[in-house]
């Protein structure tokens, strides 16, 4: 037996019991003829005593030579400690060692196994399995099985059934690229990696499944981000036979089972907040209504005086920031250089002070009088002491420029507290996109989304215009699922893919399988996907997903640990016939 307890369980009301420990030196102190050890393992940290007096001299003698992170078992009596720490559970005893056993040494490891290491982010990827041992990412890992724990049971009991469905696929378009697998045994053809099961989900209803979900991997070929990995995790659901009502309530009930029984918080009803709404008052579809700071529109009040910036933009919008009347010119410069790096994007920014006496001090008094600059105050709901800040230009652009730089003021006041949970759907998003550079409209969600009712006629007069049954669930700032009511017939599927520019052989050719499942009796059906990493990242109170992932990719994509992607060797090559292509 390795061990009786484990280093995080004795108290002093074991004191004078036999035990067995396993575990990891986490440091020694070696005074001679004492020597203290503090052995970790997942649970905690025990204090190890090896007395000259009490323990045998070979096993003193093993003692002085263990190392950080050697792996021993000890064998020993569990007595009251001379001074107590108060800091850790078991910090009333320490266990006086009569047994010693060596069960595997270790070199000394890349960095301190501490909370706070001196570990670099690529040293600790490249030594995972080590960095796990530390509290802040093994503790990040039980949090996410116990969510996804309480997901399970929170489904189950709602008669979700859980079904695995196929990694090996043909690819689904949503919107990234395909991670593609080459076929051995059906030469030149390749499999893609799912984005998503979208597609099989909506088989299983038609299957007559009618409760669906699947804790799932998926692979998007995409730029990384804090919040992207190229695999990552959904929690995917669909549902037979229900509105976009039914979608909502049954998933907000989930995230408010999760903040609960994880978080220990209570949510009222979740506001929901139309699409359009958002960008208007947010510049963005994924607001984090934790704070205020909604845009003030201001063409009516800012345009048709003398000032060009303005009169020329198709868009003049500004935000109060709270109490920030008191920044200097030097801070406010600062504060302009910040909207006009390359990542925001800004031209520039005009702001207005709002001093406390009521009077207003502007980077534009030369062209609008304190009438003018009260109207601007109205409409972004300044008070005394704050600080206007406008931006203008291209509607689109100007709201995405305004919107980081309202995130940003809220990051510096501290406004995004992690331990306070904003939870928002928002609805009634476009159906279809305009590709700026393309001038094509895609499908903003997916394909398979339906149209509102009685918007199919606009697909041909005014795309951009047809709203679609699709809605996200949005946390804290970050979108964590997203999902719609879904096509369930083949002349709107049919439709729907030639406005995306399909031929009739080519929606054939790739999504022949889906309508002919709709002309075997397709029931109306709908769902949504969370982003696991996201939502265990946010309801641990952080935005950086590869802190609640074991095995992250770096930002090119790369598992620095086991070195991948790598090349494979010519015979594998051959046996894929791959290896003319590539040589040619
Ligand atoms: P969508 O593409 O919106 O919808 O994805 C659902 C959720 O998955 C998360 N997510 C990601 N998380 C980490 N890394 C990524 N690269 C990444 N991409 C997406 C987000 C997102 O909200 N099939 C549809 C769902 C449906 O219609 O039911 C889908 O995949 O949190």
């Amino acid at each position: 037996m390795y061990r009786s307890h484990s280093c995080g369980e004795l108290r002093a009301s074991h004191i004078n019991t036999d035990v067995t420990l396993s575990g990891w030196v986490q440091k020694s102190r070696d005074k001679g003829f004492m020597i203290w050890v503090d052995l970790r393992d997942r649970y905690g940290i025990t204090q190890l005593i090896f007395d000259e007096e009490r323990t045998p001299k070979s096993i003193m003698e093993q003692a002085q030579k263990l190392g950080r992170e050697f792996v021993i078992q000890v064998e020993g009596t569990v007595i009251e400690r001379e001074s107590k720490n108060k800091n850790i559970p078991t910090g009333d005893i320490e266990v006086l060692v009569k047994e010693l056993t060596i069960l595997n040494e270790s070199k000394l490891p890349p960095f301190t196994i501490e909370d706070e290491t001196d570990g670099g982010e690529e040293l600790r990827m490249k030594y995972r399995y080590i960095d796990i041992r530390r509290n802040p990412v093994k503790n990040n890992l039980i949090f996410r099985s116990k969510v996804t724990q309480e997901v399970r049971n929170f489904l189950s009991n709602q008669g979700f059934i859980e079904v695995e469905t196929p990694y090996l696929i043909k690819s689904t378009p949503e919107g990234a690229r395909d991670f593609v697998v080459p076929s051995r045994m059906n030469e030149g053809q390749f499999y893609a990696l799912p984005q998503s099961p979208q597609t099989f989900k909506q088989l299983l209803m038609v299957g007559g499944m009618d409760k669906y979900f699947q804790i799932v991997k998926c692979f998007r070929d995409e730029d990384l981000r804090a919040d992207r990995q190229p695999e990552f995790t959904q929690i995917d659901c669909e549902m037979a036979f229900v509105e976009q009502e039914d979608i909502l309530n049954v998933f907000e009930d989930l995230t408010r089972h999760l903040l609960k029984e994880v978080n220990g918080v209570e949510v009222e009803k979740f506001p929901r907040m139309l699409y359009d709404d958002a960008m208007r008052l947010y510049g963005n579809d994924k607001p984090d209504i934790r704070f205020g700071m909604q845009f003030g529109e201001l063409n009516d009040v800012a345009q048709h005086k003398d000032f060009g910036v303005f009169n020329n933009a198709e868009l003049v919008v500004g935000i109060a920031v709270p109490d920030a009347a008191s920044y200097t010119r030097k801070e406010i410069d600062k504060l302009i250089d910040w909207v006009k790096r390359p990542q925001v994007g800004a031209l520039g920014m005009v702001y207005v002070k709002c001093n406390e006496d009521g009077t207003y001090k502007s980077s534009v008094d030369k062209f609008y009088d304190q009438d003018d600059l009260a109207k601007w105050a109205e409409k972004t709901g300044a008070k005394a002491g704050d600080l206007i800040c406008i931006l203008s230009g291209d509607t689109n652009k100007v709201r995405a420029q305004l919107s980081a730089l309202r995130m940003e003021m809220a990051e510096r006041l501290g406004l995004r507290k992690p331990n306070e949970f904003a939870p928002l759907w928002v609805i009634d998003f476009p159906l279809l996109e305009l590709d700026e550079e393309t001038g094509h409209y895609h499908a903003m969600h997916h394909p398979f989304t339906s149209p509102k009712p009685g918007q199919i006629e606009l697909l041909d007069t005014k795309p951009g215009d047809v709203k679609a049954n699709a809605y996200d669930l949005v946390l804290n700032g970050n979108e964590i699922g997203g999902g719609s009511i879904r096509i369930h017939d083949k002349e709107t599927q049919a439709i729907m893919l030639k406005h995306l520019g399909f031929s009739e052989e080519e929606a054939k050719a790739q999504f022949g399988f889906l309508m002919d499942a709709f002309e075997y009796g397709a029931p109306p059906h709908g769902g949504l996907a969370f982003g696991l990493d996201r939502l265990v990242a946010i309801l641990g109170g952080q935005e950086t997903i590869r802190d609640f992932i074991a095995f992250p990719k770096n930002n090119a994509g790369r598992d620095v640990m086991i070195d991948a992607p790598a090349p494979i060797d010519d015979e594998q090559l051959d046996e894929l016939n791959l290896s003319l292509k590539l040589n040619s």
